[in-house]
């Protein structure tokens, strides 16, 4: 950290510690800054409960805290101790992100809960700021509980009603699934025979589960989201529903022996977060989740740096070609070597042919699938599988990455883990040496498949924590990360700015592989797993339809203009142009807008959003005059009306407009786009066609003279 830097946060603390105010009601009960939320906590026959009201409705009932421990419990039986409060109005400048300075502003409450009975002390942190509210656990150390296993957290969240709900199944392990819009009433967490989650044969009403985010909409048009931050060394938040009075209870993934965490004192849990507006926009617009996570760690961050990338990867994905360098491990020649198949996608000629693309199109990594031994067998199980150290024959590291360097592209490595964590971690550390031997500085690690050690679950305490330690090693080695079957994201980014971004959730990829997603799922990732951080969706896909070898009659959810219109509306410092070049090399002029939008933003204006239907959000890149403007639709034709007051007033500027052609859609005719340029200033306001799966990308900066003259204002 600067000698300037330093300062500044000494002066903030000060301020912060000057601030603490007592500008609360009465003990238990806490407003936020501007007063439209209130959160009440007290004891009910011993046992803690909060509630939240929003411009004094009721958003959450009283509800329970606590805990069930092994031989134990924290659950009941309390009396309340000291209680503290205090306020912090702060801002803080993180690495990269969706605005350059972001406001810390909240007020907090500490409750000091003591068991006499047991003579255990727990205490509950509650920080009220005005889009929601977050409360987490601590457990100080203490003479009577210093080693404990948590069998249950019993955090309730008690609804007001059937709200209408966009949800996941909760399963312990997967978040790439299609969101389901529907009432809690109608909530169906197994109507997927792979889920493992509730027991079908009693069909009780408490047996139904939900994952987080978890995005609700009340009839009276409240927008509530349910998450959680800061997850970092216990299991994942999944949510218990009983649909007979809208009760959420915290359902954490357990292990093997169905235990929940293993934890020894001082320990603080996640955040438990709750958002609430009555606009959908300011859902989005919130950075509470980040602002409840630690500074960062990391000391120099001069060699984290968002970019774009391209892959060696989509044609893998559509089945043009194949990770694998053989098809049969037992086949070798005379001289005892694997013999290929000829479809082996990483080799170093079809790796050079991309650095070429992006080298000329100023698109600055590269990454490559494919390139190291054990693709053979990467879901057969094993546990000993990949060495993260072995490349194929065809594929020459040093070559690649000298090549790579004399064009100006970065590499970016590939770990993918077949899920055997247990095997990554016994050679991460060779894997990041590797990685810094060959220059690379960015790498995507990936989990498919079952977890080894064998009967952990994705998202369980476990692999929450090696995850973070793969997050650490890069750090040391200074190498970005991008984990794909991640446990979804609790902002850790501001912790670890070095986690450039994950997968958790469903990516434009199953577009290739399966039958894909609705078009409307662009409009719910917003409000569901972007929540927690940026997502590697991987857009850009601009050939549409035909271009899955053996499924001829598969094709993209969406327009053209509409996968370049994600590249402001799903968040990501590390954003990928994921088709194949010769796909791009037709239509270069829509591929300007990948060449020119940002991926590292000043400010974020969120000008339209209702989950399911349409998100419109306009962006003004770091450190310069230009912005750029994405707006998607779902199945349904919009006519959505971007008001361009967010730009400097008394200026003029280009708006290069890339957008669904005349008789667009994403079902019939999703490659037709048109590009038109006119004139706009802070007073303009454009009505914007986007056809049906559609949407429209728009680049904006000053216009020149000539330009003015040239072209019309609207
Ligand atoms: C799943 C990932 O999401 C995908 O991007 C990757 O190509 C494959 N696993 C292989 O690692
Ligand atoms: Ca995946």
């Amino acid at each position: 950290m600067t000698k300037l830097k330093l300062m500044i946060k000494i002066r903030l603390l000060i301020y912060c510690v000057l601030l603490i105010a007592p500008i609360f009601v009465s003990a238990q009960d806490l407003k936020s800054p501007n007063g439209e939320l209130e959160m009440q906590f007290d004891l009910k026959d011993g046992r803690p409960q909060y509630q939240l009201k929003y411009k004094n409705s009721t958003v959450i009932k009283p509800s329970f805290l606590g805990f069930e421990l092994k031989g134990s419990s924290l659950k009941d039986g309390f009396e309340i101790g000291n209680i503290k409060n205090s306020s912090v109005d702060t801002t803080w400048n993180p690495v990269w992100g969706e605005e350059s300075t972001i406001q810390n502003s909240y007020n907090e409450l500490v409750v000091e809960l003591v068991q006499p009975s047991d003579k255990k002390t727990l205490n509950i942190r509650f920080r009220l700021f005005n889009d929601g509210i977050g409360f987490r656990y601590e457990f100080p150390i203490q003479p009577n509980l210093k080693h404990f296993v948590v069998r249950d957290e019993l955090t309730e969240f008690n609804l007001t009603g059937n709200h209408k709900a966009f949800w996941i199944p909760a399963d312990y392990d997967s978040n790439e699934y299609s969101y389901t819009t529907s009432k809690l009433s109608e909530v169906d967490a197994w109507k997927d025979p792979a889920i493992s989650f509730g027991n079908k044969e009693t069909n009780r009403p408490d047996q139904f589960g939900v994952k987080t985010p978890l995005m609700l909409k009340s009839e009276d048009g409240l927008y509530i989201n349910i998450h959680e931050a800061a997850l970092i060394d216990y299991p994942v938040m999944e949510l218990h529903l009983n649909k007979e009075n809208f009760q959420l209870v915290a359902e954490l993934a357990p292990d093997v022996l169905g235990n929940k965490a293993y934890l020894r004192t001082p320990f603080q849990t996640p955040w438990r977060t709750i958002l609430v507006s009555d606009k959908a926009e300011d859902i989005l617009a919130s950075r509470m989740i980040l602002n409840l996570n630690e500074p960062s760690k990391i000391e120099d961050e001069s060699w984290i740096e968002p970019m774009k990338y391209m892959g060696v990867w989509w044609e893998m994905q559509i089945g043009k070609s194949r990770w694998d360098y053989t098809n049969n491990l037992d086949e070798v020649s005379d001289e005892g070597k694997l013999i290929p198949h000829n479809n082996h996608a990483a080799n170093t000629k079809n790796v050079k042919r991309y650095i070429d693309f992006a080298s000329e199109n100023g698109i600055k990594g590269l990454l490559v699938e494919g390139w190291n031994i054990g693709w053979e067998e990467w879901l057969s199980g094993q546990e000993e599988n990949f060495d993260f150290v072995s490349p194929y024959p065809d594929f020459d590291v040093k070559e690649i990455t000298e090549y790579a360097e004399e064009k100006g592209v970065k590499m970016i490595m590939h770990n993918e883990t077949g899920a055997s964590a247990s095997n990554y971690d016994r050679k991460m550390e060779s894997a990041f040496k590797f990685m810094n031997k060959y220059g690379y500085n960015a790498v995507k690690t990936g989990y498919v498949g079952s977890v080894s050690p064998r009967g952990e679950h994705h998202d369980g305490q476990w692999m929450v924590k090696h995850l973070m330690r793969s997050i650490k090693t890069a750090a040391n080695h200074k190498v970005m990360i991008n984990i794909h079957e991640a446990v979804r994201p609790t902002g850790l980014q501001r912790t670890w700015p070095n986690f450039m971004s994950s997968e958790a959730g469903r990516g434009n990829e199953w577009n290739a592989f399966s039958t894909g997603s609705a078009p409307e799922h662009e409009t719910i990732l917003p409000f569901t797993r972007l929540i927690g951080g940026p997502m590697d969706y991987t857009p850009g896909i601009f050939k549409l339809k035909n271009y899955a070898p053996a499924a001829p009659q598969r094709q993209m959810h969406s327009t053209l203009a509409k996968q370049l219109a994600l590249y402001v509306t799903i968040y990501s410092p590390l954003q990928m142009a994921a088709d194949l070049p010769e796909n791009y090399k037709d239509h270069m002029d829509a591929f300007q807008f990948i060449k020119d939008v940002a991926v590292d933003w000043d400010k974020t204006y969120i000008l339209e959003a209702e989950p399911g239907n349409y998100v419109t959000i306009a962006r003004k890149a770091k450190a310069k005059d230009e912005w750029f403007i994405g707006a998607v639709t779902d199945e349904n034709q919009r006519t959505s009306t971007i008001k361009f007051d967010f730009l400097p007033k008394n200026r003029k500027f280009l708006a290069t407009i890339y957008e669904d052609g005349k008789n667009a859609d994403w079902k019939q005719n999703p490659e037709s786009y048109t590009i038109r340029k006119v004139i706009v200033d802070s007073r303009s306001d454009l009505k914007q066609n986007l056809a049906p799966g559609g949407g429209v990308a728009i680049s904006v900066k000053e216009a020149t003279p000539h330009e003015i003259k040239s072209f019309k204002k609207i």
